[in-house]
C-alpha cells in the first residue's frame, strides 16, 4: 500500500519502553533514554520526508517527577543536550517547535531553552514538531476550565459560551488540530494522561517495539495500519466524515 497518499495530518506518540530496552541488555535505563533521543531524531526525519504537519512526542509526563532524582535529572540533561544540539538544524529544515504542559513547575535552566525553541522557529512553515513537556492531560484541562471560571467571574464570558470549541481554545494544544493516530510503543495498551480531550476520534495503535528500536520502518508500517483504517467520526459515511471535518 502506498502510504504517502493518505497520511496524517497529525501524529502523536506516546514514546515508551526506554527503561526496558535498556534492561534487557543489561544497561543503565539512561543508556535507553540515550537511545530514545536517536529514535526522537529519526521521527521527526521521516515525518518531515512524509509530509505529516504536526508530531507530538510525549518527552516528560507531570508524573514522571516521582522518578529517582537521578533519571529526572538525565531526561532534563537530555532534553536540554537535544534543544541546544538539534536547534539549528531543526530550524533550517524549517521545523516549527511548539511546547505544551505546565509551565510553572518547571527547572529554571529548561523553561528558558523551551521558549527559546518556540521563539526561533515560530515563523518556520514545515513540520510542527509539539514536544510535551511537563505534560499531563489532567492537569492541562483543569487549567483551561480555571481560566474559563475566571474569564465567567470578570464578566467577560457568559456561562453558555463555554462549548467544546471555546474549551479547546484554553487548552495548550490551540491551534493544533486534534491527533489522527496516536501511537503508544512498548506493548502497553493506554493513554496515561495524554491529550484525552484531543483523542476523541483518534487512531490508537499500539505496537509491541521499544521506543529506542522505533525505526523508520516501525513508522512506515504504523502508517500503513492508519492508511487503511476506515474513520467514521461518529458518523455511518467515511467520505462525508472525511469532508465535513
Ligand atoms: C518512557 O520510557 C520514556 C520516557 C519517560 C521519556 C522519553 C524521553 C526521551 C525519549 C528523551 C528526551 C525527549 C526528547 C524529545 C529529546 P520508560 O522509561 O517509562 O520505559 P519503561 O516503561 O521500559 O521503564
Amino acid at each position: 500500500m502506498d502510504v504517502t497518499r493518505r497520511v496524517p495530518e497529525h501524529v502523536a506518540i506516546i514514546m515508551d519502553g526506554n527503561g526496558r530496552w535498556a534492561k534487557m541488555r543489561g544497561y543503565p535505563r539512561t543508556m535507553g533514554h540515550r537511545k530514545g533521543v536517536e529514535a526522537v531524531r529519526e521521527a521527526v526525519r521521516v515525518a518531515g520526508d512524509l509530509g505529516i504537519s504536526y508530531l507530538t512526542l510525549f518527552a516528560f509526563s507531570s508524573e514522571n517527577w516521582t522518578r529517582p532524582e537521578t533519571e529526572v535529572n538525565d531526561l532534563m540533561g537530555l532534553l536540554k543536550a537535544f534543544i541546544r544540539r538539534d536547534l539549528a538544524e531543526l530550524h533550517r529544515e524549517n521545523v516549527r517547535i511548539r511546547i505544551i504542559g505546565a509551565r510553572d513547575n518547571m527547572p529554571g535552566d529548561v523553561l528558558p531553552l523551551l521558549l527559546e525553541a518556540e521563539e526561533t522557529t515560530k515563523d518556520n512553515s514545515g513540520l510542527t514538531l509539539v514536544i510535551a513537556f511537563n505534560y499531563g492531560s489532567r492537569d492541562e484541562i483543569a487549567r483551561a476550565a480555571r481560566k474559563l471560571a475566571a474569564r465567567v467571574a470578570a464578566g467577560e464570558l457568559s456561562v453558555e459560551a463555554i462549548t467544546p470549541v471555546a474549551f479547546a481554545r484554553e487548552l495548550d494544544t490551540f491551534g493544533i488540530p486534534d491527533p489522527d493516530l496516536i501511537i503508544r510503543t512498548s506493548g502497553e495498551e493506554r493513554l496515561s494522561n495524554f491529550l484525552l480531550w484531543q483523542a476523541a476520534y483518534a487512531e490508537l495503535l499500539f505496537i509491541p517495539d521499544f521506543w529506542p528500536d522505533f525505526s523508520r520502518e516501525t513508522f512506515m508500517a504504523a502508517l500503513e495500519s492508519f492508511a487503511r483504517r476506515e474513520r467514521r467520526f461518529g458518523g455511518v459515511d467515511p467520505v462525508a466524515a472525511a469532508v465535513s471535518r
